[in-house]
């Protein structure tokens, strides 16, 4: 008898799971973290004692490995890659709302993040719920966004640069960042989740430059406040890391934001993409 348990963690989106072993799990306790997956968007998995093959196996649950174009990933493990903010550094990955590598042609279903090692207080993530987000539009608003289609960019044009992003996070093996800007692609603005039908913003200030068609200068304030209508607080959850932690998020239908408020202390994490899917 299972005994896995699922506990929501806010309002909108975001559920703990606890009780199981990743490892071990037969095809019954999977359909369990599945569909928890599948209901809440966002699951952090506690207590799990995961190496890196253990990883690539409960990714490959989710869909084929992402490649991630700016991080070298671990020796034997090309899709794996540390995610290391060290004591002395101030910037660090993953800050500013966005779902992951939106850029790419495929973007990944999901991210499988694993805590190594986490701060005595402090980096958490924040998730927001982009399906609830659209949902709450007015019927008009939800005509006009589905008439758009985005441009993403891996450039960071909004925060300086990739080249100085990469330059500030020195800790972490980075790659590729002067190519950054040829990484572009065109996504819908709203798009579908085949498993469940519903419908979820996506776009974000980190990686939307503007709407296929139009000037940055025209889209900018209806990016902005696509992101600062989806990130209100009754749409968003907190995820506390411990080690032994696995958060995994459905990049289709949430975006994240690490909160960069541990200085002076060491968080490591490992970084597993999966499901390249091409939005519709
Ligand atoms: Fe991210």
């Amino acid at each position: 008898m299972s005994t896995i348990t699922v506990t929501p963690i806010a309002g909108s989106l975001g559920a703990e799971v606890c009780g199981v072993d990743l490892r071990t799990m037969d095809n019954s306790a999977w359909a369990t973290v599945h569909q928890a997956f599948l209901d809440h968007k966002v699951i952090a998995i506690r207590g799990q004692d995961l190496g890196p093959q253990d990883m690539m196996d409960v990714g490959a649950r989710f869909g084929e490995p992402n490649h991630y174009p700016f991080v070298k990933g671990l020796d034997g493990f090309p899709f794996l890659f540390d995610v290391i903010k060290e004591p002395g550094e101030k910037r660090n990955f993953g800050g500013g709302w966005h779902s992951d590598t939106t850029y790419m042609k495929a973007p990944p279903m999901a991210t499988l993040l694993y805590a190594l090692e986490t701060p005595q207080r402090g980096g958490d993530t924040l998730y927001c719920d982009m399906v609830a987000a659209y949902e709450s539009l007015t019927p008009k608003m939800k005509e006009m966004l589905g008439s758009l289609n985005g441009v993403f960019s891996a450039g960071l044009k909004n925060s300086g640069g990739r080249s100085l992003h990469h330059a500030q996070i020195g800790a972490m093996k980075v790659t590729a960042g002067e190519t950054a800007d040829t990484y572009e692609a065109v996504h819908p603005i709203v798009r579908t989740v085949e498993e469940t039908g519903q419908k979820a913003i996506y776009c974000s200030k980190v990686h939307t430059t503007h709407f296929e068609g139009m000037t940055g200068d025209e889209s900018q304030p209806l990016i902005e406040w696509l992101v600062e209508h989806a990130t209100r607080p009754e749409f968003t959850c907190r995820v506390h890391w411990e080690p032994g932690t696995l958060t995994v998020w459905d990049n289709r239908r949430v975006m994240h934001n690490a909160i960069n408020d541990y200085h002076g202390m060491r968080r490591h994490m490992r970084r597993l993409t999966s499901g390249p899917t091409v939005p519709v």
